[in-house]
């Protein structure tokens, strides 16, 4: 069994509440942090810990906090991205829902750090619940100390906001999500300036993703050597894992970086196997926005090593015969999956959340639907193969945020490990315009939540 560092309790009835979160241990790091150490060792332990951000770039955490300008007489802002609409991921959501303590508790311990007194979680607006979750925990702790003035006596003040998302894909981008924050429409700013410098109000800001910040909790409790003799090379730690697909069991898993990819797939620990007796076909490892890697590059690296579930072993080989560990939105395809079908479902995705700024997203995520659309329905020709091809190409890099990218490249791996799949709709025609089967489910398939 791998370590838990942020599920340890999971299963500890009552684990939202404040008592309960207490009784395990909870607000340890907090007392540690602001009663015995400076915001520079804070900012320290994080370093050594080599945490990297959680939410898809895998940028070094403590190198990002240690960005944060610091000019007189202007507060600094520490904002947690609590929007998860990346299709396949649902981690997030499930941290908060089970053990929002231990979010509210990083929180406290990442602003100290950060010199912040005032901090946001900015909850995807769809997410009710966990928004309703987020105030009641916040309440608890601000009734017994843990937030508001004079935090434990320590002198140091933080008041602590969760608002609601506006309910679209893009805000989740930190620029977009800073916009909305403001009160504007989620547009995605050109940087620079980046938030470290100019961030929420023109303010320095730093933004997170909820586990990267729920693991200084952790990180603070053990020391941040402890945490990164956890994982390997650059992936230290734990992450989690939202699995779904055509899995046994899919849910969210918290493991050790560095376990093979396989074993993540086909242990009873973790996916328990491919469901009903069928073969893999293909893996998309980090949420929609990553390339998908095809059964024979799952188990093993185009240079013969294991493929590992780590930053840089997803990523061996580029994009020719590689992927990224991302959000870590992990969607398994068994062999009846039409991979043309589920990359226009994807891009659609796209089309739909393109916030419309730069053309190349703009169009270009609408021609790409429009020509996997007819390609699905057996109304394609070779030469649109090349055409779709193209357009990607002129998608990636060209725009102002990553998610023209991340449109473009579903549909680059796709043609790249899947070409006989289009060219086969193509070939077959009449077959192709009957079958309308084959798209996986990402659907977070855990329990409603009770309010
Ligand atoms: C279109 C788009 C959507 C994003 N959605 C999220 C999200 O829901 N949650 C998140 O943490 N990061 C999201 N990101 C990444 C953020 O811009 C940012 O890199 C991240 O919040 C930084 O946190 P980290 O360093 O802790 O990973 C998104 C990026 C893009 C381009
Ligand atoms: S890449 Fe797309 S979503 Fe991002 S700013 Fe440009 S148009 Fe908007």
């Amino acid at each position: 069994m791998g370590r838990k560092l942020l599920l340890e309790h999971i299963n500890v009835p009552d684990i939202h509440t404040l008592a309960v979160y207490r009784q395990q241990g909870g607000y340890r790091a907090v007392e540690k942090a602001l009663k015995s150490m400076s915001p520079e060792d804070v900012l320290e332990e994080v370093k050594k810990s080599g945490l990297r951000g959680r939410g898809g770039a895998g940028f070094p955490t403590g190198l990002k906090w240690s960005f944060l300008a610091k000019p007189e007489g202007v507060p600094r802002y520490l904002v947690c991205n609590a929007d998860e609409s990346e299709p396949g991921t649902f981690k997030d959501r499930y941290l908060m829902t089970h053990i929002p303590h231990i979010l509210i508790e990083g929180m406290i311990v990442s602003s100290y750090a950060l010199g912040a007194h005032t901090s946001y979680i900015y909850v995807r607006g769809e997410m009710m619940p966990q928004i309703r979750i987020l105030e009641k925990a916040i309440a608890e702790a601000k009734a017994a100390g843990l937030l508001g003035q004079n935090i434990l006596g320590s002198g140091y003040s933080l008041e602590l906001y969760v608002q609601p998302g506006g309910g679209a894909y893009i805000c989740g981008e930190e620029t977009a999500l800073l916009e909305s924050l403001e009160g504007k429409r989620g547009n995605p700013r050109i940087k620079p300036p980046f938030p470290a410098v100019s961030g929420l109000y023109g303010c320095p800001t730093v933004v997170n993703n909820v586990e990267s910040i729920a693991a200084t909790v952790p990180i603070i409790n053990d020391g941040g050597e402890e945490y990164a003799k956890i994982g390997i090379d650059r992936s230290t730690g734990t992450k989690l894992i939202s699995a779904s697909g055509n899995i046994n069991k899919p849910g969210v898993y918290e493991i050790e970086l560095g376990v093979p990819v396989e074993e993540f797939i086909y242990s009873d620990e973790y996916c328990g196997g491919i469901a009903n007796g069928k073969r893999l076909k293909a893996l998309v490892a980090g949420g929609s926005s990553v390339p998908i890697l095809p059964a024979n590059l799952v188990a093993k690296t185009l240079t013969g090593g294991d493929r590992l579930m780590t930053y840089e072993s997803l990523a061996d080989g580029g994009f020719q015969s590689g992927t990224m560990l991302g959000s870590g939105g992990f969607i398994v395809f068994d062999e009846d999956q039409c991979i043309v079908r589920n990359t226009w479902n994807f891009t659609r995705f796209y089309r739909h959340e393109s916030c419309g700024q730069c053309s190349p997203c703009r169009e270009g995520t609408g021609w790409m639907e429009n020509i996997l659309h007819k390609i699905e329905h057996g109304q394609g020709s070779m030469e649109d193969i090349d055409l779709l091809w193209n357009i990607q190409r002129n998608i990636e890099g060209n725009t102002i945020c990553p998610l023209g990218d991340a449109a473009a490249w579903p549909v680059a791996a796709a043609i790249r490990h899947f070409r006989d799949e289009f060219e086969w709709h193509i070939t077959h025609r009449e077959e192709a315009q009957q079958h309308n089967y084959g798209l996986a489910h990402y659907a977070d398939p855990l329990e409603p939540v009770a309010q």
